[in-house]
C-alpha cells in the first residue's frame, strides 16, 4: 500500500479535529463545560487582566479540567471557585455572580487583591462557603452579605474592612462560623447576633469594637467565641452559662472589659479561657478546679484573693496569673495573713 493512502485516516481526523476546535468551539471543545459558566469564567479572567495563575484556563477547552475550579461530577456545572496565592492584582470581579453553582467561593493570600465585595454574589444561591482573607479589601462589612442565606462558613479576616458590623449579618441562620477578625471594624458588636445558630464559631477579635459586649451574645453556646484586642468596656459575666454544654474557648483577653470574676459560674465544657489584660475585679471562683482546662489567663487584672488550689490549675505557672492587684497563693507568692 503507498504512503499516502496509509495517512489519509489520519490526516483526516486531523482535518475533523481542527475544524471542531477552530471553526465550531461550541461543538465538543468545551466538553464536559457548560457554556454559560464558560462564558463566565472568561470574563472573570479577562477582569482579572489574563494572570499567570489562571494559565491553565485555555480558551475553548473544557473547563471542568482547568485548576482553580471544579465542576459537580453529576451536573458538570461549576460548583468551586479558589483563588489562593496567586499574583493577583485588582478587585473581584462582578462575574464571579454569574456562576450560579457556586457552591464554594475562594479569595486567600492575594494581598494586591483590593476594592470592595461586589453586589453579584447574592446571586449565588447555592453558596454554603465564602472565604474572601488575607486579602486587601477595605470598605464597611455589605449588608446585602445577609441575601446569601445558605452560608455555612463566612471568613472575611485579614482585611482593610472598616466601619461597624452590619446587624443584617444575623440573618445568616445556617452560620456554623464567622471571622471578622483582623480588621479595622468599629462601633458595637450587634445585639442581633444572640440570633445566631447557638453553637457558632464567632472570631471578631483584632477590630476597634467599642461599648459592652450585648447580652444577648450569652444566649449563643458558642463553641468558639474570640473577642480579644478590641476596647470592650463593661462586664462580660453574661457571657458564661453554667448550662451551656458546648463552649469551649473563650477569649476576651486586651479589651477593658470590667466586672465580678467572683460571681461568675463556668460552664463544664470550658477548656480555655482567656481574659487577660482587662479590669477584671474580685476574686477566681472556687469551681473553677473543676473545669478541663488546657489553657488559663487572668493576668494583667485587678483580681485579688487565694488562688484555687487543685485539679488543672496546678498545671498554670505564674505568667496565667501575674500582674494583678493582689492575687497570692501558688504559683505566685503566698498570701498575708
Ligand atoms: C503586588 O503588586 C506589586 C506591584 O505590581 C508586585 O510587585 C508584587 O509582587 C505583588 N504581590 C503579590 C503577592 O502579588
Ligand atoms: C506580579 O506581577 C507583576 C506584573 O503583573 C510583576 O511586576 C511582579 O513582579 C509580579 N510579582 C511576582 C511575585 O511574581
Ligand atoms: C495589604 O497591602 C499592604 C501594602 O501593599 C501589604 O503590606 C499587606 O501585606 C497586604 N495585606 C495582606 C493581608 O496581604
Ligand atoms: C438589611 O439588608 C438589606 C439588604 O440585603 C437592606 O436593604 C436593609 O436595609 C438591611 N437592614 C438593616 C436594618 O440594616
Ligand atoms: C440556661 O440558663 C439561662 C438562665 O441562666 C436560661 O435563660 C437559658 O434558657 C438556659 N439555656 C438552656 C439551653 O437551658
Ligand atoms: C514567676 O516564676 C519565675 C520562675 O518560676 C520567677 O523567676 C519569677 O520571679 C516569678 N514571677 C512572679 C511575678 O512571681
Ligand atoms: C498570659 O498573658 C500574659 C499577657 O499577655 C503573657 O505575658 C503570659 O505569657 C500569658 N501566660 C500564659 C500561660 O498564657
Amino acid at each position: 500500500m503507498n504512503i499516502q493512502l496509509k495517512l489519509l485516516p489520519y490526516s483526516l481526523f486531523l482535518l475533523l479535529l481542527s475544524s471542531a476546535t477552530l471553526i465550531s468551539p461550541s461543538l465538543g471543545a468545551l466538553g464536559k463545560c457548560n457554556p454559560s459558566d464558560y462564558k463566565a469564567l472568561m470574563n472573570i479572567k479577562k477582569s482579572l487582566n489574563n494572570p499567570y495563575h489562571l494559565a491553565s484556563w485555555v480558551p475553548n477547552t473544557d473547563c471542568c479540567n482547568w485548576y482553580v475550579v471544579e465542576c459537580d461530577p453529576n451536573t458538570n456545572r461549576i460548583n468551586q471557585l479558589t483563588v489562593f496565592q496567586g499574583n493577583i492584582s485588582g478587585q473581584i470581579p462582578s462575574s464571579v455572580g454569574d456562576l450560579p453553582y457556586l457552591e464554594t467561593l475562594v479569595f486567600r493570600h492575594l494581598a494586591n487583591v483590593t476594592g470592595s465585595i461586589p453586589q453579584s454574589i447574592t446571586k449565588l444561591k447555592h453558596l454554603k462557603m465564602l472565604r474572601l482573607s488575607w486579602t486587601n479589601l477595605s470598605g464597611p462589612i455589605p449588608n446585602f452579605l445577609n441575601q446569601l442565606t445558605t452560608l455555612t462558613y463566612l471568613d472575611l479576616s485579614f482585611n482593610q474592612f472598616s466601619g461597624s458590623i452590619p446587624p443584617n449579618l444575623s440573618d445568616l441562620k445556617n452560620l456554623g462560623t464567622l471571622h471578622l477578625d483582623r480588621n479595622k471594624l468599629t462601633g458595637s458588636i450587634p445585639e442581633s447576633f444572640g440570633n445566631f445558630a447557638a453553637s457558632i464559631y464567632l472570631f471578631l477579635s483584632h477590630n476597634q469594637l467599642s461599648g459592652p459586649i450585648p447580652k444577648s451574645l450569652g444566649d449563643l453556646d458558642s463553641e468558639v467565641l474570640d473577642l480579644s484586642r478590641n476596647i470592650l468596656v463593661g462586664d462580660a459575666s453574661t457571657l458564661f452559662k453554667p448550662n451551656h454544654t458546648v463552649a469551649r474557648t473563650i477569649d476576651l483577653s486586651r479589651n477593658q472589659l470590667e466586672f465580678d470574676l467572683t460571681k461568675v459560674k463556668f460552664p463544664k465544657s470550658l477548656t480555655s479561657l482567656d481574659i487577660s489584660h482587662n479590669k477584671i475585679f474580685g476574686g477566681i471562683p472556687e469551681d473553677i478546679i473543676g473545669l478541663d482546662l488546657q489553657l488559663l489567663n487572668v493576668s494583667y487584672n485587678r483580681l485579688c484573693g487565694q488562688i484555687p488550689t487543685g485539679g488543672k490549675l496546678r498545671s498554670f505557672d505564674n505568667t496565667s496569673f501575674f500582674h494583678n492587684r493582689c492575687l497570692c497563693g501558688p504559683p505566685l507568692v503566698g498570701c498575708k495573713q
